[in-house]
């Protein structure tokens, strides 16, 4: 996915664009923002939030809790559902591991008879569980509206929506900046890209930074992500207790044409005792046929699902095709 090795995030930041900004209040204003901006700053819906909240005060619970507790919130019926112990994540340029804990609800999973009864008298599962509608809900007026604005761009009409409803999950992750401060590690987390449709993120802590790419080689049969410009700086992310950021990758860039740029980040160690990050990840189901909204020369030819199952494989966990 990186055009070259990174170490660290590098610590210039880039003017804030001029006009209307990255923040949005709706996911008309997200949509808009993400054309412009390749990222948004969404004021959460009430709902959404809400529910954010409340598995992120769980989380703290949770992941205080000693490592024999946590390990019995792994699920035996599907190995990316529940608990995930540190360094399992890796990072797929540098091999380095994520500095993090995580729990993650599918959405295929909301009713399988062997994930509810394992999962009965786990808290944070059943609040993870019970915001998926929400967050899916959000997640598809933002890409229908995505798609009715780089429709306008394109001066044509954008191919129909996509279903994300059976893959897309919730994962929250558990840092603890401070343990690490003296291991030569700059970032809890090196910049990547996520490698979904859509990610829509709320930390608890700052350290966040981004900066959108540019494709600069166009996909090959040797190699199907094509290859991206060099980070232009990134800019740290601010964002207030409401608010969450929309995050695009690759596959955003190829439904859309390339209106909107894959948003590489990553999180600096700013050495607090802890952060947690709550991400919506958000996945097209197979099933369904995903064309582009956008058709230009280089992008109209992509298998934006055969792009996400690729991805899926880069952080040393199963990929999607292999879980269904
Ligand atoms: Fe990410």
């Amino acid at each position: 996915m990186h055009s070259e090795r990174e170490g660290s995030i590098a610590q210039t930041t880039r003017p804030e664009p001029s006009g209307g900004g990255p923040r949005a209040s709706n996911p008309e204003q997200a949509a808009r923002a993400l054309v412009h901006y390749s990222y948004a700053i969404l004021h959460m819906p009430d709902d959404v939030f809400s529910h954010a909240y409340n598995i992120l005060d769980a989380g703290r619970r949770f992941f205080e809790q000693p490592l024999e507790v946590k390990t019995q919130r792994r699920s035996a019926a599907d190995d990316l559902e529940g608990y995930r112990s540190f360094g399992e994540e890796l990072d797929p340029e540098t091999g380095l591991e994520d500095l993090s804990e995580g729990f993650a609800v599918w959405r295929r999973n909301q009713h399988s008879e062997d994930v509810r009864r394992w999962a009965r008298s786990c808290e944070l599962h059943g609040l993870m569980s019970n915001a998926l509608d929400a967050y899916a809900t959000l997640a598809e007026d933002i890409l229908s509206a995505l798609r009715r604005e780089v429709a306008q761009e394109d001066g044509g009409a954008a191919a129909g929506d996509i279903n994300i409803r059976a893959l897309s999950y919730l994962q929250q992750n558990y840092y603890r900046p401070a343990d690490h401060a003296g291991d030569g590690r700059a970032n809890v987390m090196e910049p990547h890209e996520d490698g979904h449709v859509l990610t829509i993120l709320k930390p608890t802590a700052p350290g966040l930074a981004v900066s959108p790419r540019e494709l600069i080689e166009p996909p090959t049969p040797e190699n199907r992500l094509g290859v991206y410009g060099p980070p232009t700086g990134y800019l740290d992310i601010d964002l207030g207790p409401r608010e969450a950021i929309v995050i695009p990758s690759t596959p955003t860039a190829l439904l859309t044409g390339g209106l909107v740029k894959p948003l590489w980040h990553g999180v600096r160690n700013t050495g607090s005792k802890r952060r947690q990050s709550l991400m919506f990840f958000v996945n097209p189901d197979p099933a369904f046929s995903c064309r582009p909204w956008v058709r230009n020369r280089i992008f109209a030819k992509y298998d934006i699902h055969e792009i996400i199952d690729i991805m899926s494989s880069n952080y040393g966990k199963t990929s999607i095709s292999q879980v269904m």
